[in-house]
């Protein structure tokens, strides 16, 4: 794993992206690559950005001819700076240049967000469940830091599965690192995380929708099976997962919900593929 970050006697070795005078340029502040598909990176917050946690905004690069994507914004509504988690895809339009950003570089970053994985889109619940596979755990990084989350649930539940054990790194930091927060590190002790993964060994495997299934992740976490009147449920990954874990929710009852409509359940895919 390799870190860089930037201080003011350290300055970028390579300035790949200057940073043009721009309404949408903000400053690579961090950048930390986990595996060869993996990473995040911060960039300073504009003064005027407000968002809630849980929503996206969309990032590019300045160039002749800019690529936009959606990303969610990892870091909570309080934070300083702004946290993002991206894979690489090898010749991806955006994240093929983008994951060569140093601390000192210019990205441009739209101050509209938006998306339904925020509190207010769900109805007033015991536990709040975030499940995710792959980048889906980067909205999930920002509301598991967010003081609001734990004001309105008396447990967080945040899963995370991937294929290989690597990938659960940036799941696994946070958390850590959230749990000893001089801000939320307290309220913390209601969160549980959850990780597997389904081709590599590791402590807990199987896909998210067995565990749930067959009644593994209830038994660890020693509660009662999801049901509409005590839980809320937070989804975000792939459209194949997506799909089944709302088929499951649904099948026991609950009710999707949105900005205008609250209900027992939020669905947003994991934009960056
Ligand atoms: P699997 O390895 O069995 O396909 P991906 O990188 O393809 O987005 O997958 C991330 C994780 O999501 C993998 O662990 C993968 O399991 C899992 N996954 C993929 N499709 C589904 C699905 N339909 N339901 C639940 N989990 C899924």
């Amino acid at each position: 794993m390799t870190k860089v970050m930037a201080t003011p006697d350290q300055p970028s070795l390579d300035q790949t992206f200057p940073c043009p005078d721009s309404a949408f340029a903000e400053t690579v502040t961090e950048v930390e690559h986990y595996t060869d598909r993996l990473f995040r990176f911060r960039l300073t917050r504009p003064a005027s950005f407000r968002f809630r946690s849980g929503e996206f905004v969309m990032i590019g690069l300045p160039g002749e001819k800019p690529v936009w994507r959606a990303y969610s914004i990892a870091s909570p509504s309080w934070d300083d700076t702004l946290e993002f988690y991206s894979i690489k895809v090898p010749g991806g339009p955006l994240t093929e240049h983008l994951q060569k950003i140093q601390p000192g570089d210019c990205v441009w970053f739209r101050k509209k967000p938006t998306g339904t994985l925020v509190l207010d889109a769900l109805l007033p619940g015991k536990r709040l469940w975030m499940i995710s596979t792959g980048t889906g755990f980067a909205p999930f990084a920002s509301l598991i830091r967010d003081p609001e989350a734990y004001e309105k649930f008396d447990q967080l539940i945040v899963t995370h599965t991937c294929r290989e054990k690597d990938e659960l790194t940036y799941s696994l930091n946070t958390v850590a690192e959230t749990k000893s927060d001089p801000l939320v590190g307290e309220l913390a002790d209601r969160l549980e995380l959850v990780t597997s993964t389904t081709q590599e060994e590791s402590a807990l495997m199987g896909r998210i929708t067995t565990l749930l299934e067959d009644g593994t992740l209830y038994q660890r976490l020693n509660i009662t099976a999801l049901n509409p009147e005590e839980d809320r449920v937070m989804i975000c990954g792939s459209m194949a997962m997506l799909k089944d874990v709302k088929a499951l929710v649904e099948a026991r009852g609950f009710t999707e919900g949105s900005n205008s409509k609250p209900g027992q359940f939020v669905v947003e895919r994991a934009f960056v593929d």
